[in-house]
């Protein structure tokens, strides 16, 4: 049983400017993608990492992780990891992370508790952190409701599956998601959730990327 990680890498991230892709883009002196597929590796518990990235980008992505294996990426996130599922050829019972590129400073301690719970009998798997400020529903500028915070949870990556049920997932599923665990739900599937950590944060905006050059800083 292998541990294969797919690092969907082909956004354009328009949010946070930068003038390339946003894997691509450095922090402090190396690009997210680099960050992203090292701190995979080093985490000790995973086998292969494929990466999807922007197809006129291959050339580029294999010289800066030339320990994964890398393929092009989709119009949509969902396209990128499907494209990802199709060359990473897992078996049924083979494990499989999906973590993005803008995740760089992601722990490998949240790498290896995925993989443990994994290796415990969930079939899918999230890092998730208490949601700290309060959430309301609007509709338009108008409140609508207010989400009880004690039932939420803000999702990271990696997320950790079962291949066979990312697989049947990603089958039955039609349309978009916003990250892999929503398919399992939609197809029925029950996703167990473990600590994150505030250091996984997802690199959106230069705001964030400002927030992980002090971080950066600090070790
Ligand atoms: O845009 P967002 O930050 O939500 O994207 C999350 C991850 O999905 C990023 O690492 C991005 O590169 C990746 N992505 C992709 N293919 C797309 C769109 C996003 O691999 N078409």
């Amino acid at each position: 049983m292998s541990v294969i990680a797919l690092v969907p890498a082909a956004g354009q991230g328009v949010r946070l400017g930068g003038g390339c892709p946003k894997a691509f883009v450095e922090l402090a002196g190396r690009t997210l993608l680099e960050r992203s597929v090292t701190g995979l590796l080093a985490s000790g518990v995973v086998d292969t990492v494929v990466v999807m990235v922007p197809a006129d980008l291959l050339a580029e992505a294999r010289r800066v992780v030339p320990g994964a294996l890398v393929v092009a990426g989709g119009a949509e996130r969902t396209d990128s990891v499907r494209r990802g599922l199709a060359a990473a050829g897992c078996a049924a019972d083979d494990l499989v992370l999906v973590h993005d590129a803008a995740r760089p400073l992601t722990p490998v301690t949240v790498v290896a508790r995925v993989v443990d719970a994994l290796r415990a009998g969930a079939p899918a798997v999230v890092p998730a952190l208490p949601v700290t400020d309060t959430v309301k529903q609007v509709d338009g500028d108008v409140v609508t409701g207010t989400v009880d915070r004690a039932q939420l949870r803000a999702v990271q990556t990696p997320q950790g599956f079962v291949a066979r049920v990312l697989l049947n997932a990603y089958t039955a599923a039609d349309g978009i998601a916003t990250d892999d665990a929503g398919l399992v739900e939609r197809a029925g599937g029950t996703v167990t959730v473990v600590p994150g950590d505030p250091r996984a944060l997802k690199i959106t905006t230069p705001f964030d990327l400002a927030v992980a050059e002090a971080l950066c800083r600090e070790v």
